[in-house]
């Protein structure tokens, strides 16, 4: 093996890590921060990629990227980018022989590969790692909890949660045992308007990482303590938690959209704390009726707000057409601004934001966390519902909308957040954790400790 110690502590190693991220923008940003953080350790990157969202390589010139040829790129009907579950059985199926062709070409130039990182959307990978005797190494894009609550599938079947709630139900505060913090209200939502399909697919995922040999979490040990006991237990891979991600290279631009950067402008004229940052993240919509309760209550709760609406998201619309005539000016008073997708991180970074209204993907929670900023929670599916779930009831870093979306309880939730003395104990919890987000990059911290770790790890591959 090559392998030299610099005078900065970096491993200069020919060993070669071969990623193999999910094409969907909250999927491939934190991998190629992760590839990033690994070619900082002194690892050459190759990236397997669908030619369907792909990356621009041009972004990260000290990468190798190899598009996967055949099916898995033009021929995607774009519809399926809506349906995430037809598009992961299609990747899964589809990909497995090329990627298995690029992984044997790039054995047999004995390019030095030590491992296969892949994210464990790619469930159906572990046969080729296994055939190819490469190890695998799971890459999991959210929180430790929700891996839990997703490994809960069949315990869920065993209880007969696979039918259509009562109203009742859907309003009940009830704990589910065994998945805690999860109440019987969120199941529903949970497990989407198709359990059998949504639920398949997570029992998948976790089969799929059983086998793995390892599995590396953006994620950090203070934030989930609680649950890693029942990881460990249960899952007895080795966990590499190194995260967050985003922190190790602040710069770094990983996104696949173009992000309207004129909105810091008008950030920087507002007073300190005073906006509420509105994103649903890059696939979660809306219906028509639900955007006019969202714009009315923003517009009545009188704070500023900032409000990303992606051009399709909003369902039967291109873009705003929807909106009433001049709402930005005559009805919310000039208090709001638009964008169709926004610098996320600059955002929550900025000084004049007090509030962060999400869907509850695991990327903004965490990335709200690190920049200190209490949350109002919108969850739509998987495991958004425990990510809200653990920010509402766990950390108490932020609320949860209860009725789904309707003007007059957005607006009271929205002044409890930015007003009232409820937000600020909230953004007192939310500093604590966003120092101890800090602190575990620190050298002797558990993400910087276990980093090390995992690059020991991959080296012993
Ligand atoms: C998806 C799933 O929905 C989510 O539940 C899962 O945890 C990861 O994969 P997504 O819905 O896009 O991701 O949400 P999220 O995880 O929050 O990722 C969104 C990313 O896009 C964040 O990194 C955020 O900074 C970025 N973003 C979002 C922008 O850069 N600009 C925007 O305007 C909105």
């Amino acid at each position: 093996m090559d392998l030299t110690i610099t005078g900065t502590g970096t491993v200069q190693t020919s060993r070669v890590v071969v990623m193999l991220p999910y094409p969907l923008e909250g999927h491939i940003n934190p991998m190629l921060q992760l590839a990033n953080i690994l070619h900082s350790k002194g690892f050459s990157i190759t990236v397997l990629h669908t030619r369907f969202n792909a990356p621009n390589p041009t972004n990260h010139p000290h990468f190798n990227f190899i598009p996967i040829p055949g099916v898995a790129g033009d021929d995607l009907p774009v519809s399926d980018t809506g349906n995430l579950i037809r598009l992961m059985h299609v990747l899964n199926d589809e990909c497995l022989g090329p990627v298995r062709d690029c992984l044997e070409r790039l054995l047999s130039e004995d390019a030095g590969v030590a491992c296969f990182v892949t994210d464990a959307q790619w469930f159906a990978v572990q046969k080729v790692a296994d055939g190819l005797k490469v190890p695998r190494v799971v890459y999991w894009t959210s929180s430790v909890s929700a891996f839990l609550s997703f490994s809960a599938v069949p315990l869920l079947r065993h209880m007969g949660c696979f039918r259509r709630f009562s109203d009742e139900e859907k309003k009940s505060e009830a704990l589910v045992t065994g998945l805690e913090p999860l109440k019987v209200r969120d199941l529903s939502k949970f497990l989407t308007s198709d359990p059998e399909g949504a639920s398949k697919l997570m029992e998948l995922m976790v089969q799929g990482m059983k086998p793995a040999q390892a599995v590396i979490w953006n994620t950090f040990k203070e934030l989930e303590e609680l649950q890693l006991v029942n990881l460990h237990r249960d899952f007895p891979n080795r966990h590499f938690l190194i995260g967050p991600f985003h922190k190790y290279f602040p710069a770094l631009s990983t996104s696949l959209l173009t992000r309207d950067e004129n909105c810091i402008s008008w950030l920087d004229k507002q007073a300190p704390k005073s906006v509420l940052y509105v994103s649903f993240g890059s696939l979660a919509g809306v219906e028509e009726s639900q955007f006019l309760e969202i714009a009315w209550g923003l517009a009545n709760s009188k704070q500023p707000f900032l409000w990303v609406v992606r051009p399709g998201s909003v369902k039967g619309s291109e873009w705003l057409e929807p909106l009433p005539d001049g709402f930005l000016e005559r009805i919310a008073e000039g208090r709001g601004y638009i964008v169709k997708w926004a610098p996320q991180r600059k955002i929550l970074a900025h000084h004049s934001i007090g509030g962060f209204w999400t869907h509850s993907g695991w990327n903004s929670t965490l990335e709200s966390v690190c920049e200190g900023v209490p949350m109002i929670c919108s969850p739509s599916f998987g495991d958004q519902l425990p990510n809200a779930r653990n920010v509402s009831d766990v950390w108490k870093i932020g609320v949860e909308l209860r009725n789904g979306f309707e003007r007059g309880e957005i607006e009271s939730v929205i002044k409890r957040v930015m007003v009232d003395e409820d937000g600020l104990e909230m953004k007192d919890r939310i500093m604590n954790l966003k120092e101890k987000a800090n602190l575990c990059l620190k050298k002797g911290g558990s993400s910087y400790s276990s980093l090390e770790d995992l690059v020991k790890f991959i080296l012993s591959c």
